[in-house]
């Protein structure tokens, strides 16, 4: 007889696949993006706060089936690197420890997984923990796109030159976006919309600019023409769309 070594059959790890599901719409959801979603045996998203359901979380709840772990990390609305830090690297490892059991994780991401997204951070943060981490992304509709749709305008045409600023962290760059650019879209704009509006308002560009809330989902909001809402009371999930020279 001869001796003979016995080793664990091994096991190939899971990939982590990042998914745009779009801005709101569940239809809006790529066809890729659904068979993901449908076949992953865990389903990740940024969770939800107060108790109610995060924005991915209630995008695809519609296409989940009762059989899927759901994974509801926790990113905290702060500025605080440290503290975001250190979420990333709880986040990170309770996905590792499904992708290291074989395992596939879908992370549904609002709008695109690559445009202003958690799951950059996710990513990134898995990559340098866990350096064998196999990872994909998926596009989906970004929330620009969707509101030039429901607004019902072209986004830019011809050579027109498009600026997408974060207001929150630029209003200071709004000008110098101003100065260069055809067409100017505003997120995350809710908390600094009247020094935003200030500043259009000294550039006589309120009636070039609306104001689109909740794009694609049945509370959706839109504003044309911002001239008479200098204090408008905007969501988080809002932005502007300023054509400058149309
Ligand atoms: C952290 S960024 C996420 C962007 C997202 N990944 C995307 O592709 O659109 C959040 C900002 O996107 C904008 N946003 C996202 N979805 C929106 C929607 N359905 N309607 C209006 N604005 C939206 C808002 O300006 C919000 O403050």
């Amino acid at each position: 007889m001869t001796d003979s070594k016995k080793t664990a059959p091994s096991l190939s790890l899971g990939t982590l696949y990042g998914v745009g599901v779009g801005p709101g719409d569940p239809e809006l959801i790529t066809i890729k993006a659904l068979r993901l979603l449908k076949s992953a045996p865990v389903v990740a998203f940024p969770a939800g706060v107060q108790g109610r359901k995060g924005r991915a979380q209630d995008i695809i709840s519609p296409w989940l089936n009762p059989d899927q772990v759901q994974l509801a990390l926790k990113f905290p609305y702060t500025e605080d690197r440290q503290i975001l830090t250190e979420a990333w690297k709880v986040a990170s490892e309770e996905v590792w420890l499904h992708l290291q059991k074989g395992r596939d994780v879908v992370f549904a991401s609002e709008g695109d997984v690559s445009f202003y997204s958690t799951f950059t951070y996710l990513a990134q943060t898995l990559q340098q923990l866990h350096p064998e981490a196999s990872i994909q992304a998926t596009p989906g509709v970004c929330s620009p796109l969707a509101a030039a749709a429901v607004l019902g305008i072209p986004l830019t045409i011809q050579a027109q030159r498009l600026a997408i600023l974060p207001a929150l962290q630029s209003v200071a760059h709004l000008e110098t976006a101003l100065s260069w650019a055809d067409v100017v879209v505003l997120l995350k704009v809710s908390s600094v919309y009247p020094q935003v509006w200030s500043v259009l308002d000294k550039h006589q560009l309120l009636d070039h600019s609306y104001a689109v809330e909740n794009a694609t989902k049945p509370d959706q909001v839109i504003y044309a023409d911002l001239s008479k809402r200098p204090r408008l009371q905007l969501p988080y999930f809002s932005l502007l769309v300023i054509q400058v020279r149309p």
